[in-house]
C-alpha cells in the first residue's frame, strides 16, 4: 500500500532512490520519477500500464535549468514562458542525450512544464534532476485531482504519495509545439487559444487536435470512466436509454426528471472554470454509483467550455 505523506523531504528521498511518487500539480496529479533515469522511467510507464509510444512530460522549477537538457528555446516558447510559467502550460522542444528516448517514446523532442504548485516546486528545487511525470491514473482512465484518488486507483502499485491537496485548476496542461516560425496546439487547456493569441499576435497558431497529432494524448479512449458516458440532450438520451439506472452530469441545474441522488452540477452559477475544476472529480463520483450509465451534456462552446467539451467528448462512449 502506498504511504500518503506531507513530507517533501521523504518523496526527495524515494524519488533519489529512482523510485515514483505521486506528485501534486496545479492541473492534475502525476506520477513522478528521476527524468534522467532509465530505471525510475520504466517503473512510471509499468505502474501506469501505459504504452512506450506514449511521451511524458518532464516537469522543473526554473526555466535556467531546461538548457541543460533541451537544445534550443524558439523565442515564442520565451514568450509563453514569461507569461504562463510556472503554470498550466507545457513547452515542446528538442532534446538533448541527457533526456532517455524512453521519457520520449523516441521523438526527438521533449515536452516541458514548470508546475505552479508550492510543494511540487519545493521538491523539484530539492532534486539535481528533473522529473517525468506523467498523469498518475491507469493508462485511460479519468486523470486524479487529489491524493485519495490516485490512492484509489495506483495505492497498489506505487510506493508514496506527495499529498498537496485538490488540484485547483482539475484539467490537464494545454500542449503546444514549435514548428518554424508556427505555434502548435497538440492539446488545448486552461491557457486558451485566445491567451495565447493574446501573447503572439503576429505568429500563425496551428490547433492539431485529430489522429493526425502526434500528442497521443489525443487518442479518443481518453480521459474515460469505466461504465459508458454519453454525452448530448440528457432528456433525449435518458428517453434512449429508459429502462436503464442513469447518473446525470450537468453543467448549471438538476434535471427535474430524475433523482437527485445520482446527478451532480459542475457549476450551479454557470462558471466554466469552476465546471473544469469539478470535472473530473465528478466523474469519477458517478462512476461509482450504482448505475449502469452516465449521462452527460456539453458546456456553453466558448474558451474553456471548448476545452471542457472536448475532455468531455474523449471521455464519451464510441461504438
Ligand atoms: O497537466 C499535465 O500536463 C499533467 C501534469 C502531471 O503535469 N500531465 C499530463 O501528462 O497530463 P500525460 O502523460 O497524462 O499527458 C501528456 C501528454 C501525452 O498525451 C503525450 O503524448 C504528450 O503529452 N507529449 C509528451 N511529450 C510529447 C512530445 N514530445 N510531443 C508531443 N506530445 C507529447
Ligand atoms: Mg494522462
Amino acid at each position: 500500500m502506498a504511504t500518503i505523506t506531507r513530507d517533501i523531504n521523504l518523496a526527495a528521498e524515494y524519488l533519489n532512490k529512482n523510485e515514483v511518487v505521486a506528485i501534486p500539480t496545479e492541473t492534475v496529479y502525476g506520477l513522478a520519477g528521476n527524468a534522467f533515469n532509465v530505471i525510475a522511467i520504466e517503473k512510471i510507464f509499468n505502474a501506469k500500464q501505459r504504452p512506450s509510444y506514449d511521451p511524458l512530460i518532464v516537469h522543473t522549477d526554473h526555466i535556467d535549468k531546461i538548457e541543460s537538457f533541451v537544445q534550443s528555446i524558439p523565442e515564442e516558447a520565451k514568450i509563453l514562458a514569461k507569461h504562463f510559467w510556472p503554470g498550466p502550460l507545457t513547452l515542446i522542444f528538442t532534446k538533448k542525450s541527457l533526456i532517455p528516448d524512453l521519457v520520449t517514446s523516441g521523438l526527438s523532442t521533449v515536452g516541458v512544464r514548470i508546475p505552479d504548485h508550492p510543494v511540487t516546486r519545493e521538491l523539484l528545487s530539492k532534486l539535481t534532476f528533473p522529473l517525468a511525470a506523467p498523469s498518475a491514473n491507469p493508462f485511460g482512465y479519468i486523470s486524479p485531482t487529489s491524493a485519495k484518488h490516485v490512492d484509489d486507483q495506483l495505492g497498489n502499485v506505487i510506493p508514496l504519495i506527495l499529498d498537496g491537496g485538490i488540484c485547483k485548476v482539475g484539467l490537464e496542461s494545454t500542449i503546444i509545439g514549435f514548428e518554424g516560425k508556427s505555434v502548435i496546439i497538440y492539446r488545448p487547456g486552461i491557457i486558451t487559444l485566445n491567451k495565447i493569441k493574446a501573447v503572439l499576435p503576429e505568429v500563425e497558431i496551428i490547433i492539431k487536435q485529430t489522429a493526425e497529432s502526434i500528442a497521443p494524448g489525443m487518442l479518443e479512449n481518453h480521459y474515460a470512466p469505466l461504465k459508458p458516458l454519453y454525452l448530448g440532450d440528457i432528456s433525449y438520451l435518458a428517453e434512449n436509454h429508459k429502462g436503464k439506472k442513469i447518473a446525470i452530469l450537468n453543467f448549471k441545474e438538476y434535471k427535474s426528471f430524475a433523482d437527485k441522488e445520482n446527478q451532480i452540477v459542475l457549476s450551479p452559477s454557470g462558471d466554466l472554470n469552476e465546471a473544469a475544476f469539478n470535472l473530473y472529480s465528478s466523474l469519477r463520483i458517478l462512476d461509482k454509483m450504482r448505475v449502469d450509465l452516465i449521462l452527460a451534456e456539453t458546456v456553453p462552446e466558448e474558451e474553456l467550455g471548448k476545452v471542457i467539451n472536448e475532455r468531455l467528448y474523449k471521455a464519451s462512449f464510441k461504438s
